[in-house]
């Protein structure tokens, strides 16, 4: 053993006890310190998951683009002529009101569900009226905008006419002359001018024409 060894023994059990006790103490710091980054940690994934929550719940209802509805909301006679004897026809002009539905389509109890966030802008169209089939008359629609969350109506006036068809005669002696309104409309719905998404949507609406009454006596779109 040198000097060296025998000067350093004596003191070393106590060194040990301190030492332990250091340890004990880094130790414990330690698992604090632990404690404090798990603690972290559990904050950062509550966040995250909060979150993505929200994102999620966003990207459902803000953000999701929905497909508009195009009907024919209501419609007046302002020409009314037929005549079911033996050349049976018609010709009546005809103030249709139109709406493209760009909210909530009546199903209030959801809110937002059904809403588009975004304006939806379509294209210049048209409108198709049909008797078993045959256009009897055709309506322009403008191109235009429909709001977010509302429905953009219009009126559009439209002539329609037919003759010279057999089975043309007995329903209009039936008092009920039942058509068709056909209709696509192409546009986008544009969300905060950057998410941008084709839409296109379809019109297809029956409208029986009481004749008697000269009015809409039911209308029924899909
Ligand atoms: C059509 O009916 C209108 C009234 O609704 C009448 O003034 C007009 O003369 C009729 N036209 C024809 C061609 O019968
Ligand atoms: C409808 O118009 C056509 C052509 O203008 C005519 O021949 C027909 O008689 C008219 N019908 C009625 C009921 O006014
Ligand atoms: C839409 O219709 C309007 C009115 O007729 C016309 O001025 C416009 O050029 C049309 N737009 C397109 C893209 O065809
Ligand atoms: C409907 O017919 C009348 C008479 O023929 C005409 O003056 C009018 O411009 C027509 N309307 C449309 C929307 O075509």
């Amino acid at each position: 053993m040198t000097d060296k060894d025998q000067q350093i023994h004596p003191t070393s059990q106590a060194d040990d006890h301190t030492k332990h006790d250091e340890e004990t103490a880094v130790l414990h710091s330690k698992e604090a310190r632990k404690k404090k980054r798990m603690k972290c940690l559990l904050y950062i994934a509550i966040f995250a998951v909060f979150q993505t929550a929200i994102i999620l719940l966003f990207a459902l209802t803000v953000m999701k683009i929905r497909t508009p509805k195009f009907r024919v909301q209501s419609a007046t006679f302002d020409t009314f002529n037929f005549s079911s004897n033996t050349n049976p026809s018609f010709n009546m002009s005809m103030n249709i009101e139109v709406g493209v539905k760009n909210t909530n389509f009546g199903h209030i109890e959801v809110g937002v569900k059904n809403t588009n966030f975004g304006h939806y802008k379509f294209r210049n169209s048209t409108i198709n009226f049909l008797y078993d089939g045959l256009i009897v008359g055709e309506a322009f629609v403008p191109e235009a905008r429909a709001r977010a969350r509302s429905t953009k109506k219009f009126n559009i006036f439209v002539n329609l006419s037919l003759g010279n068809v057999p089975q043309l005669g007995s329903d209009l002696d039936s008092g009920i002359l039942s058509l068709k309104s056909k209709s696509t409309l192409n546009g986008k719905v544009e969300l905060f001018k950057v998410l941008k998404k084709k839409k296109s949507t379809e019109m297809d609406c029956i409208l029986a024409i009481n004749l008697r009454q000269q009015l809409i006596g039911d209308l029924r779109c899909k």
